[in-house]
């Protein structure tokens, strides 16, 4: 969450910091900011409200500088204003700050640092860190003035500093990613690859407790808690640019839809020995827990439900965010398996730390593998969706499926089978994803976007398929999208059936298939308008989603329609599908 970008080298610091935030957008798109110091010692600053995405670097008219920082902002402390937008200025002008995270003791420091006389500009806690620094800096160095303040600030967080004699960078992290990009002759400082890509694939990621000096165009590692030089390992990162580039396509989300054509069959080339190693301690473990957030904790409690179905074995789906409530059952007998796209979501590595310190493993299922999860894992399936930009996520989701799909079949003692059936499926995504579904998806878009409230319906593995469903269409659609078991529909949600209320139900080809077109009928026949997502066409249905026949593996088609029927919702209803309000593709704080 927030996009952090800084520069020192040979090149126009405006030119590269506004091209790395436009990169950067996916974390947050409320406002930007960014501020250079000039070789005279000037500082400029420049912020806005809205997305950075249109603006010109000239209309920005920023003097010749060789060093900056930038922001893009994900707003937490205080609303969406020009004057919380990042970089922020110490009161007394000489030290500018990005940041990223939630200082969680923000109120007593602010308290403490009035009664110093200083006045504040924002609401932000950001306000208050680069205070903090500009305080200690009355007596000691800019390096230790920052050390200082990390340790009196709570939370996750990650800053990068620098004063108006724009000689050096400064940048620490604690719990908030942070990542060096050395180039020729100039360094990088970001919260993610892209912001830098197209310049350099040579990194450092820093971790948690670890502080960059970049000065000269090089950066010098630190230890935060005792100020001593560390080295750190230069990396190669294999990531292209191109695959971060949307093409011919509108958006990000329609080509990583259509990705999902090839996504698929990558997923299932996993290393067949470590999934036989960890199905082996899924089932030797006592207590394991799935966990993830968002679409992620989707893929989770469909991973409970396929390790029930396929391996007759119980793992408990919790969301990340209320994983503490259940820290009591982990023993070092326990396994931890987390989803994660970006591998960098806060309660995901709040729940890691905490499974780390009761010695449990810990297994990722990630796109990003060298995340932060990514390096706090003991085992890592990396899913090869390739980067994925936009805020919903897709192609993701079902690469996630496959390897959820594969460890369960490895636990059952058959990967084979699972590969053999996935590799199937795969190929039948593949000839859905046509221009003619997509414009049979519009004509029922076009029937659904003037509703105000759409129910989707599930059961057994399409349970958490319905919950993923309703995320794509509250995301996209800004729709009121609730998903349901179907049995649980006479409990409760049939009091909220009318005429003409639209509802998505998924067909499962398997033991659930009678009962949900029963349950389908019973929405029918209180007024209720059926979108059936199934292989064949029922006479309950009012219209018709097709769907290949992949047996007991309906989940891994059945997304697909409401992906797009998510999309063209957002882009008649004119949405931005790649960049949903309020929301951000990173959740790096808690
Ligand atoms: C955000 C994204 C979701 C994602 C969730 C978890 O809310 O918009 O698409 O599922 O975070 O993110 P992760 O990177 O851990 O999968």
């Amino acid at each position: 969450m927030c996009g952090i970008i800084a520069y020192q080298g040979v090149h126009n610091a405006d030119q590269r910091i506004v091209e790395g935030l436009k990169h950067l957008e996916y974390r947050g798109y409320d406002s930007w900011g960014i501020a250079v110091a000039t070789a005279t010692g000037k500082m400029h600053r420049k912020r806005q409200v809205g997305e950075i995405g249109k603006v010109s670097l000239k209309s920005l008219n920023l003097p010749e500088a060789h060093i900056g920082i930038g922001h893009t902002r994900w707003a937490t402390h205080g609303g969406v204003t020009q004057k919380n937008a990042h970089p922020h200025f110490s009161m007394n002008k000489k030290i500018v700050l990005v940041h990223n995270g939630i200082v969680e003791n923000d109120e007593v420091l602010r308290k403490e640092l009035r009664k110093k006389g200083y006045v504040f500009q924002s609401e932000t806690d950001s306000e208050v860190v680069v205070n903090l620094i500009e305080n200690y800096r009355k007596k000691v160095s800019l390096k230790e003035a920052v050390r200082k303040t990390m340790k009196d600030i709570a939370g996750r967080n990650a800053i990068v500093v620098l004063e108006q004699d724009g000689k050096e960078l400064i940048a620490t992290r604690n719990g908030s990613p942070l990542i060096v990009g050395v180039g020729e002759k100039e360094v990088y400082i970001a919260s993610d690859i892209p912001a830098f890509l197209e310049h350099t694939q040579t990194v450092y990621y820093l971790d948690d407790g670890q502080m960059v000096v970049v000065q000269e165009g090089k950066p010098q590692f630190f230890d935060l808690t005792n100020g001593k030089k560390i080295s750190r390992r230069k990396i190669t990162v294999d990531i292209e640019p191109e695959q971060a580039e949307k093409g011919s396509y509108d958006h990000f989300m329609i080509k990583e839809i259509m990705d999902q054509k090839e996504t698929t069959r990558k997923a299932v080339d996993q290393n067949e020995r470590q999934l036989m190693e960890v199905a082996k301690m899924i089932k030797k473990a006592y207590g394991s827990f799935l966990v993830g957030c968002g679409s992620a904790a989707a893929v989770c409690k469909l991973g409970e439900y396929i390790f029930s179905t396929v391996a007759n074995k119980h793992i408990n789906a919790v969301e990340a965010s209320e994983f503490r409530h259940f820290f009591g059952f982990l023993t070092s007998k326990s396994l931890m398996i987390v989803v994660s796209q970006s591998g960098e979501t806060a309660d995901v590595i709040e729940a890691i730390e905490v499974a780390k310190k009761k010695n449990v493993k810990i297994i990722g299922i990630l796109n990003n593998t060298n995340s932060t999860i990514g390096r706090l894992a003991d085992y890592v399936f990396p899913i090869h969706a390739g980067q994925e930009r936009a805020v919903a996520s897709t192609k993701a989701i079902t690469a996630q499926f496959v390897v959820m799909t594969l460890l369960a079949y490895a636990a059952k003692g058959n990967v084979l089978e699972g590969k053999r059936k996935l590799v199937d499926v795969a190929s039948q995504m593949n000839e859905l994803l046509n221009p003619r579904y997509e414009k049979h998806i519009q004509r029922i878009a076009r029937v659904l976007k003037n509703k105000e409230h759409v129910y989707i319906l599930g059961r057994g593995l399409n349970v958490p398929v319905a919950k993923e469903s309703s995320i794509k269409i509250q995301e996209i659609s800004y729709i009121h999208a609730e998903s349901f078991a179907a049995g649980e529909l006479k409990h409760g949600p049939l009091a909220l059936v009318t005429k003409g209320t639209p509802v998505i139900v998924l067909v499962g080809k398997d033991d659930t298939e009678d009962e949900m077109l029963s349950n389908a009928k019973e929405v029918k026949a209180r007024g209720g308008m059926i979108i059936g997502i199934s292989p064949e066409n029922h006479s309950v249905f009012d219209h018709w989603l097709h769907v290949p026949n992949v047996g007991d593996m309906s989940y891994m088609v059945n997304i697909l329609p409401v992906q797009l029927l998510s999309y063209y919702l957002g882009i008649m209803k004119g949405h931005n599908p790649d960049k949903p309000r309020n929301l951000a593709k990173s959740v790096t704080v808690k």
